[in-house]
């Protein structure tokens, strides 16, 4: 069986997982974003193939992703690592997410970097993976599939010990909410209160930006002068084109 495995606050990773996967014709998704789920009920098989995609949070697997993923028992299936970030750089996350894949009884042997619109900062890769990056992942799936038939080991680029993730304190403020609770339920820590969904946990909250793009009233939002200050220091480095990378 193929299981295409994802935690996408706001869709980038799951688009870029689902290009990734077109070559395989059925698929089991699983989605680490569900706090309610029981994840170590998920026990996979050798002959099993396991598509696992996370974005980079500051270089590094998001914490939630991580905690998910080491509840699963990978029980020697075939991983194929996908890290997606928003045209900075991924710097320990592929490795990261080897080592938590190796950790758990999976065994790595193909993967990808690909990058996707900056959920903070929209404007950067804005857009991405768009038509031609479709074409490019669509055409990397076969090969991935092709190497996870043949088995085999992989070698990604990044640093061991990992760099210190320097958490980002800003959880975004929704002082036009009307209440609905969409955020409430798509919050991956349970960091948005349902009494009272303008009132966000700021000791939970990961600043993944599930919110601010669910909320349908675009009432959610990062402070628009932290978000001012974040582009000032990052905007350098997002700036001009990345451009995907296969590892096999
Ligand atoms: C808290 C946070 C930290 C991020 N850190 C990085 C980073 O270090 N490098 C980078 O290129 N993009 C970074 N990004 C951008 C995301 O990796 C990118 O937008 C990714 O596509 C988000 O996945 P999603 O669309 O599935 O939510 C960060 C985004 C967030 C919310």
């Amino acid at each position: 069986m193929f299981y295409e495995i994802t935690f996408s606050p706001t869709g980038g990773t799951k688009k870029s997982a689902d290009l990734l996967s077109a070559a395989w014709n059925e698929k089991v998704e699983i989605d680490l974003m569900k706090k309610a789920d029981d994840f170590s009920t998920y026990t996979f098989k050798a002959e099993d193939v396991c598509l696992v995609a996370v974005p980079s949070f500051g270089g590094r697997v998001p914490a939630t992703a991580t905690e998910r993923l080491n509840q699963m028992q990978g029980g020697g299936a075939k991983a194929i690592a996908v890290v997606v970030y928003g045209n900075r750089e991924y710097e320990d996350t592929l490795v990261e997410l080897e080592d938590t894949l190796k950790n758990c009884g999976f065994q790595p042997v193909g993967g990808a970097a690909v990058v996707a619109e900056h959920s903070i900062l929209r404007e950067f890769a804005a857009g991405r993976p768009n038509a031609e990056d479709a074409v490019q992942l669509k055409g990397w799936s076969e090969k991935l599939k092709a190497k996870a038939a043949e088995g085999g080991s992989v070698s990604f680029p990044g640093n061991r010990p990992y760099k210190v993730y320097g958490a980002i304190p800003m959880a975004p403020k929704a002082e036009t909410c009307q209440g609905c609770g969409k955020c409430v339920s798509i919050c991956p820590v349970g960091a948005i209160s349902a009494e009272n969904p303008k009132e966000t946990d700021t000791t939970k909250c990961i600043t993944c930006m599930a919110c601010v793009a669910a909320c349908p009233m675009q009432s959610r939002c990062i402070d628009p002068m932290m978000l001012a200050g974040v582009k000032a220091k990052l905007g350098p480095a997002l700036s001009g084109r990345k451009e995907n990378e296969l590892f096999l």
